[in-house]
């Protein structure tokens, strides 16, 4: 059923802008008129726009704002991202959830989506807040089993400062990078990324890759404690934005960004990430544990750590830690 439903939109698809007759369909895929009738039924009633004219037959005109696999999958281009997509209506946490199935074995690729998330985790422990059909929260199985931990540390950056390149191509938005990896636009925060490894020693067992974006929020969607640094696509752009398509693209620049960094570590990215960054040149305070700097943030250096020349004119190096900006962002 699901199948014959994936072949209807493939040619409706293929035919986009234009009719298809209902004989033509029903001879291709070798089902009765009747049961054409039924599956266009069924995907109308599921939010797809099909214009049905006697004689003419069927038209797709537009397709809902679903995250579901068949909507991501088309057109998708990649050799393991994405190849299993698993969508949930509600969920905890998709890091959770692709966490748990890499412990059972699943491959490297698997991306698990949720349209909200009931308990999303941010970074340091913090909750992210994730509504119901706003955003795109989505996680990634990355199996680097071939890396060390310590190599593995800039993977995030290289994330944010892919995730940002490609959004800014796709949305034409101008998101910017905060050290290490928060996605922002015109000051305000619009997404995360939050990676979680399981370690043996010396070796990388797998990493799960968690990515979360506000797009087509309004104002009132945001939670008070929100609202003052809190940004959606739609809030910056006054448009929605179609949240498939926008993670097909995503899926593609990631698979791409981490091949390239599997193979070359963190350089190739080094231009990349500074021409996204809103942090670099700032006046930032950085606290790592006890650990705290107060300086100008200075460069980040060709294995991803940020280098700040304190106060207390030293320079320190940071590969992790809780940042802020001093000053605000004006980028
Ligand atoms: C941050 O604190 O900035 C990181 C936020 C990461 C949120 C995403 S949403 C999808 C994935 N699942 C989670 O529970 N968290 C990440």
């Amino acid at each position: 059923m699901k199948d014959l439903r994936n072949k209807i939109l493939t040619l409706l698809r293929q035919n986009r802008g234009q009719f298809i007759s209902g004989q033509a369909v029903s001879m291709q895929l070798n089902i009765s008129r009747a049961a054409v009738w039924k599956h266009i039924h069924f995907l109308r009633e599921r939010g797809y726009i099909i214009h049905a004219i006697p004689r003419r037959g069927y038209r797709l005109f537009s397709v809902p704002d679903l995250l579901i696999p068949g909507e991501i999958k088309h057109g998708l281009n990649t050799t393991s991202f994405g190849r299993e997509i698993i969508c949930f209506k509600s969920l905890d946490s998709t890091n959770r959830e692709v966490y748990s199935l890499a412990e059972k074995g699943a491959p490297e690729g698997t991306v698990v989506i949720a349209e909200e998330q009931t308990d999303g985790r941010g970074r340091r422990g913090r909750s992210w807040h994730s509504a119901s059909q706003k955003g795109l929260w989505f996680s990634v199985l990355l199996r680097p089993v071939e890396k060390s931990p310590v190599e593995m540390a800039p993977l995030t950056a290289v994330a944010a400062a892919v995730i940002a390149a490609g959004l800014r191509k796709t949305a034409g938005l101008p998101v910017s990078v905060k050290w290490p990896n928060d996605l922002f636009i015109n000051g305000r925060k619009t997404g995360g990324i939050l990676a979680e490894i399981k370690t043996e020693p010396e070796q990388v067992c797998f990493v799960v890759v968690g990515i979360g974006l506000n797009i087509n929020h309004v104002a009132a969607d945001f939670p008070p404690e929100l609202s003052a640094t809190a940004t959606s696509f739609m809030i910056e752009a006054n448009r929605c934005f179609n949240r498939a398509d926008i993670c097909r693209v995503l899926l593609q620049e990631l698979e791409e960004g981490y091949n390239l960094f599997i193979r070359e570590g963190f350089a190739p990215f080094y231009d990349l990430w500074k021409n996204h960054n809103i942090t670099l040149g700032r006046q930032v305070s950085v606290r790592l544990g006890n650990k705290n700097v107060c300086g100008l943030a200075s460069d980040i250096d060709k294995e991803g750590a940020l280098i700040i020349e304190g106060t207390d004119k030293e320079k320190h190096r940071f590969t992790y830690g809780e940042i802020e900006h001093l000053e605000t962002a004006g980028k």
